[in-house]
C-alpha cells in the first residue's frame, strides 16, 4: 500500500446501510477491519464537510461492500497527493472519482474494476451472498465444490453470529477427526460406518474454520498453519484405525497398505503449495483432502477398510506423480 498516512473515510451521508448488520458485522466494522488488515488509519463521519482532505485518502460516499483485497487495487489509483472517492452506482456511473489534492469536487472518473456491492440499493440480503460466494477457494478440490461447500457454508453462515473462531472450529474438526478414527479402529460394521460418516463430517467442518476467517475478516498465519498441522495428525490417525480395522482380514499386508497411504496423504500436503501455483496458472483439478476423506466416507459405507487403503494409497501416489509431471512441464509458472 502507498506509504504514509493513508487514510480510508466512510462518509455516512445519512445511508443507514452503513449500520446494516451483513454477517454479523455491520458495514462500518467490515471497513474498520478492512483498514486494519491494510494497516491504513480509518476515519468514520457524517458527512463530507467533516473530511480532513489532507494528505491521500480513499473516501467511501456511499455504503459499498467489496473484498478486503481490492482496497489493494482502489489504492492504485491513488495520485501521489490526493484522494479517491468511491462514489459507486450513482446516476449513469458506477465507478471511483480520482482527485489531485484539489478535492472531490473536479475529479477524474475511472470505473471500478473489481465486484461490489451498493448496499444502500442492492440490500441485507444480495450483500450477504456476495460474501458468501467469495468463500470458494480457487484451489477448492472437486468434492470441496460439488460436496463439502455447498454444506460448509450454510453452516458458517449460522456460526458466523457466534463468538467462535476460525482456530476453535480447526480444533473442533480435528476432534471430529479423532472420533471418527476411534470408530473406524473398532473395526466392526457400525463402527465403520459410524467412522466413515463422522470422517466426512470432519472434512465439512474442515471447511467452516477458513470461511468463518474469510467472514469475519480473522484470517492469520498462525491460523493456516495450525489447520494444516491438524490436519495432518487426523489424516495419519484416521489411516491408523483403517489398518487396526483392516488387520482383521488381511493379517499380513494391511500394515503395508497404510505405510503406502499415510505416505501418500503426507506427500498430497507436501506438494500442495505447488499443485496451487501450478492450479492458479490455468492446470484443472486439484485433488486433495476432500477427496480421501471421501474416499474414507464410502469405504466406512460399504464396510472395506483393506480396499480404502489400497484406493488412497493408488489415488495419492497417482496424483503426487501427476503433480511432478505437472511441474516438470510447467517450470516457467514459478518464478524465485
Ligand atoms: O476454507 P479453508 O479451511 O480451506 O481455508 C483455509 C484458510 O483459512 C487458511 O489458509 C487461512 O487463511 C484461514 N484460516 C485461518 N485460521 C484457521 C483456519 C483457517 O486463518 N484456524
Ligand atoms: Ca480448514
Ligand atoms: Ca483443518
Amino acid at each position: 500500500m502507498k506509504g504514509g498516512n493513508l487514510k480510508l473515510v466512510v462518509v455516512k451521508n445519512g445511508f443507514d446501510a452503513w449500520d446494516w448488520n451483513i454477517l454479523g458485522m455491520t458495514l462500518t466494522e467490515r471497513m474498520r477491519r478492512i483498514a486494519e488488515i491494510h494497516g491504513l488509519e480509518f476515519q468514520s463521519v457524517e458527512s463530507l464537510e467533516d473530511v480532513n482532505l489532507t494528505g491521500s485518502s480513499i473516501v467511501l460516499t456511499r455504503p459499498i461492500l467489496f473484498d478486503f483485497k481490492d482496497l489493494s487495487t482502489l489504492n492504485q489509483h491513488i495520485p501521489e497527493s490526493g484522494c479517491v472517492e468511491v462514489y459507486a452506482s450513482t446516476g449513469e456511473f458506477t465507478g471511483i472519482y480520482l482527485c489531485n489534492g484539489g478535492g472531490l469536487s473536479n475529479a477524474n472518473k475511472v470505473s471500478l474494476d473489481f465486484c461490489f456491492v451498493d448496499v444502500a440499493t442492492e440490500g441485507v440480503k444480495t450483500a450477504e451472498r456476495f460474501l458468501l460466494k467469495k468463500l470458494i477457494k480457487p484451489s477448492d478440490g472437486p468434492i470441496s465444490r460439488l460436496i463439502n461447500r455447498r454444506i460448509s457454508i450454510p453452516i458458517s453462515r449460522l456460526l458466523v453470529r457466534t463468538s467462535l473462531t476460525p482456530n476453535m472450529l480447526s480444533l473442533m474438526s480435528f476432534i471430529l477427526a479423532l472420533v471418527a478414527a476411534a470408530a473406524l479402529a473398532l473395526g466392526t460394521k457400525l463402527g465403520l460406518l459410524i467412522g466413515g460418516i463422522m470422517a466426512e463430517v470432519a472434512s465439512i467442518l474442515d471447511g467452516c474454520d477458513g470461511e468463518i476467517a474469510r467472514l469475519k475478516l480473522m484470517f492469520s498465519e498462525f491460523g493456516a498453519w495450525f489447520d494444516r498441522v491438524l490436519d495432518r495428525y487426523a489424516d495419519i490417525l484416521i489411516i491408523a484405525a483403517l489398518s487396526t480395522a483392516a488387520m482383521g482380514g488381511h493379517p499380513e499386508t494391511a500394515w503395508m497398505w497404510g505405510l503406502i497411504a499415510a505416505a501418500g496423504s503426507l506427500l498430497m500436503s507436501y506438494t500442495a503449495n505447488i499443485c496451487d501455483i501450478m492450479y492458479l496458472n490455468g492446470i484443472p483439478i486439484r485433488l486433495g483432502r476432500d477427496l480421501r476423506l471421501f474416499i474414507v466416507f464410502f469405504g466406512g459405507l460399504f464396510g472395506k477398510p483393506f480396499e480404502t487403503l489400497i484406493v488412497i494409497s493408488f489415488v495419492s501416489h497417482i496424483e503426487v506423480i501427476r503433480r511432478i509431471g505437472a511441474f516438470a512441464h510447467n517450470r516457467s509458472c514459478i518464478r524465485h
